[in-house]
């Protein structure tokens, strides 16, 4: 049994993180953590819970959550996290990382896209993308695992086989992507407001949204050059999930079934990868594992679609899939 810890459990992907492990064989919760909420029943933050987890929220040290974990699940904010998690690993624990604090590689990077100082800078470049479908090697010995962006997977399992085969343009790359409510978290903002964004849809931090430089680094690591995207993220009135249209155009004319070939060549095997004839939409995915990808070519240009939960592929079954490569057990556990 691999004991689990998760922190910020108040929030929206701790939850989806604690359903989870609750049907996974080999995973046992073993703390809950709020700052706020202290020795409530974390079933009376969420009531889908009672009746399926009796833990009261903990307000733990990163100390005591390390020791009591084999494996930690860190779902709170970036910034909050680089200074929390450094504590758990010097406690023994592994760790999965929900927020963005370790997936870039640079901290002068980190600094222009988010704002501040990196609180535990010199460990960057040092961690793992929390990505198995290309990573899975490093995640395995790792201690740290970076769990990617949602908008950053729906947009790098499509484009990073296209950018390997060296066949494309790496400097006229568009991704539009458009997600459920959730993705903000459960904390109220007035743009996630229900009279806001119910029968509305909106666009928000374009050409500044920090999946920008992740897309970039890690489509990067498969081309000589590093590639620019222009990601425009657009709020969707739904509940959960995320579609990405992603525009690129190739160097010489590609036909379609070739573009299908190399996605397909490129997810053989991989169960949570499904390459699709069919143009995906958001419910094919919600509440599983899947990420749904297809192409077109249109004038020329290709584009890619692709379909994912942002609670679950996007963030807590991707982190339940890496504690599974982490702890050698079968990938799939849990998540089918
Ligand atoms: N939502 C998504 O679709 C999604 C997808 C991928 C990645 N992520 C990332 O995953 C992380 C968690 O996201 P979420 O959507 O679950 O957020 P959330 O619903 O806002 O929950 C975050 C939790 O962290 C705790 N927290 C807040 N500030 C804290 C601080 N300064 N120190 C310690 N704990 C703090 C809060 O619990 P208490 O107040 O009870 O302590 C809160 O419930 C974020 O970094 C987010 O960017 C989210």
């Amino acid at each position: 049994m691999v004991k689990v810890a998760v922190l910020g459990a108040t929030g929206y992907t701790a939850l989806e993180a604690i359903k989870i492990l609750l049907r996974h064989p080999q995973a046992e919760i073993v703390a809950v953590t709020s700052r706020q909420e202290g020795n409530t029943p974390v079933s009376s933050v969420h009531p889908s819970l009672v009746g399926r987890l009796d833990l009261p929220l903990e307000d733990l040290s990163p100390e005591e959550v390390g020791t009591r974990a084999d494996c930690v699940f860190g779902c709170l904010p970036h910034c909050a996290s680089a200074e929390i998690l450094p504590r758990v690993l010097a406690a023994g624990a592994k760790v999965v990382d929900f927020s963005a604090d370790y997936r870039l590689d640079d901290p002068t990077t980190y600094l222009e896209w988010y704002g501040h100082e990196h609180p535990d800078a010199g460990r960057l470049g040092t961690t793992v993308y929390g990505l198995p479908e290309l990573f899975r090697d490093r995640i395995r010995g790792a201690s740290l695992v970076a769990n990617p962006g949602c908008y950053s997977t729906s947009a790098i399992l499509p484009l990073a086989p296209l950018i390997k085969s060296g066949l494309f343009e790496l400097d006229d790359i568009i991704i539009d992507s458009k997600s459920g409510v959730s993705g903000a978290g459960r904390q109220p903002k007035l743009m996630t407001h229900f009279p806001e964004c119910n029968e509305s849809m909106s666009a928000y931090n374009v050409g500044r949204h920090r999946h920008t430089p992740e897309i970039e680094q890690v489509i990067g690591r498969h081309a000589a050059v590093r590639p620019t995207v222009i990601f425009t993220p657009q709020l969707a009135p739904m509940d959960r999930g995320i579609l990405s249209t992603i525009y690129i155009r190739p160097i010489k004319p590609i036909a379609e079934g070739d573009v299908m070939a190399m996605l397909r060549e490129a997810y053989d095997g991989e169960r949570f990868v499904r390459v699709v004839d069919h143009l995906p939409g958001t419910k094919d995915t919600v509440d599983t594992n899947f990420c749904d990808i297809t192409a077109r070519v249109v004038r020329g240009r290709v584009l890619l679609l692709s379909c994912l939960d942002n609670l679950v592929k996007g963030a807590a079954g991707a982190a339940v899939q890496n504690l599974n490569v982490l702890f050698n057990l079968p990938e799939t556990m849990g998540l089918l």
